[in-house]
C-alpha cells in the first residue's frame, strides 16, 4: 500500500480488498459497548478541514478515537488560515508539533497531493475540490460488497451532478477496479468535459437518459446537486432537474426489487432524491455512514501502522 491515500489510483485491487477485510473487523467493534482498540495508542492525527463537512470529519474523528489515537480537528474558520497564513505554513506548523497523520479536506483539486510533498507523515485525502474523495468511494464499495456479495459483473448507476463531484471520480475508478459495470447519468450540462475520452479509457458508460438505465441497475448511487460549486445556471429550474434526473417515487418502480440506493450525503431531499427513495427499505444511506467509520478505521490503521496487510496487531 502507498504511504498516502490521495486517490484511488494509489490502491491496487489487493489493497482495496485488505482495507475491506480490516474494515469488516472494525465494523464488529462498532457493535460492542466498549469500542476502543489500542492499535494507534500514542499516535496523533490532525483533521485539517478547509471545507465544510459533517460526516467525513466526524467519522474520521470517531475512527481515530476508536483506535485510541489522539485526534485534533482544525478548520479553516477558527485557524490562522483565516488570518492569511499560507496553506504551506499552516501545514508545516501543525506537522512540526510531531503528529503521525494528516487528514485533509480542501476546496482546491490537488491540494492533498501538494501537501503530501511538504510533509513526512501519511496524508489522507478527505476530498480535494472536484478531484477525488477516496475514502468515500471505499466506504461505498464496502457497503455495496456487503449488500451484493461481490461487485464482479454488477451494474452500478451513478446519477447526478457529475461535473462537480469528487465522489463520482473516485467511485468510477474503484468500482471499475472491483469488476463492476458502471453507467454514469447526468444532464448534458453536468456531464464533465472530457468524460467521453475518460469513459472509453476507463471502461464505463455515459448516458443523458435515466429511465432506461434504472431497470438494468444492480445498485443506484445518487449524487448531490452541488449548488455551492456552481456559477450560473446548469439547469433551468429545480423542478426540471427532478423531473429529468431525480430519484422520484415514480422512478422507484423502475428499479429491480431489492436494488440498493446510495447517496453520500448531504442529501437535497426533493431535488436529486425523494423522501420515498431516501427512506426506502432498500436505502443504504445510513449503512454508508456506519461503514464510513469502519473503513476509515481500516485506512488509518493500514497507513499509520504501515501494516501492509492482515490484521495482526489490531488487538483487543
Ligand atoms: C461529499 C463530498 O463532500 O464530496 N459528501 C461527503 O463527503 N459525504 C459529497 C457532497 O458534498 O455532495
Amino acid at each position: 500500500m502507498n504511504r498516502h491515500l490521495l486517490s484511488i489510483d494509489d490502491l491496487e485491487v489487493s489493497d482495496i480488498e485488505d482495507i475491506f477485510t480490516t474494515a469488516a473487523e472494525m465494523h464488529d467493534v462498532q457493535k460492542r459497548s466498549v469500542k476502543k482498540l489500542p492499535a494507534l495508542r500514542g499516535r496523533t492525527v490532525i483533521n485539517l478541514f478547509f471545507e465544510d463537512s459533517t460526516r467525513t470529519r466526524s467519522s474520521f474523528e470517531i475512527a481515530g478515537k476508536w483506535l485510541s489515537a489522539d485526534v485534533i480537528n482544525l478548520s479553516a474558520k477558527g485557524s490562522s488560515a483565516s488570518k492569511g497564513e499560507s496553506l504551506r505554513d499552516t501545514v508545516l506548523t501543525v506537522t512540526a508539533m510531531g503528529i503521525d497523520g494528516l487528514v485533509v479536506r480542501h476546496g482546491a483539486s490537488g491540494a492533498a497531493e501538494q501537501i503530501s510533498r511538504w510533509v513526512d507523515v501519511p496524508v489522507i485525502n478527505a476530498g480535494d475540490g472536484t478531484h477525488e474523495h477516496p475514502t468515500q468511494a471505499l466506504l461505498d464499495g464496502y457497503t455495496l460488497t456487503r449488500r451484493l456479495g461481490t461487485l464482479e459483473g454488477k451494474h452500478v448507476a451513478i446519477v447526478g451532478d457529475l461535473t462537480h463531484s469528487r465522489v463520482f471520480r473516485s467511485n468510477v475508478k474503484s468500482l471499475v477496479k472491483l469488476g463492476a459495470t458502471v453507467t454514469v447519468v447526468a444532464p448534458p450540462t453536468l456531464m464533465p468535459a472530457g468524460v467521453a475520452d475518460w469513459s472509453k479509457e476507463a471502461g464505463f458508460a455515459t448516458s443523458y437518459d435515466l429511465d432506461p438505465v434504472l431497470p438494468e441497475a444492480d445498485a443506484v448511487m445518487m449524487l448531490r446537486v452541488q449548488r455551492e460549486r456552481m456559477s450560473g445556471g446548469f439547469f433551468p429550474t429545480a423542478r426540471e432537474y427532478t423531473v429529468g434526473y431525480g430519484l422520484t417515487r415514480d422512478r422507484l418502480s423502475l428499479l429491480k426489487p431489492g436494488t440498493p440506493i446510495l447517496h453520500p450525503g448531504p442529501m437535497n431531499r426533493g431535488l436529486e432524491i425523494s423522501a420515498d427513495a431516501a427512506d426506502a427499505i432498500d436505502s443504504a444511506v445510513l449503512d454508508q455512514v456506519s461503514a464510513g467509520v469502519a473503513v476509515r478505521m481500516s485506512v488509518l490503521y493500514h497507513l499509520l501502522t504501515g501494516e501492509p496487510q492482515g490484521n495482526e496487531g489490531v488487538g483487543e
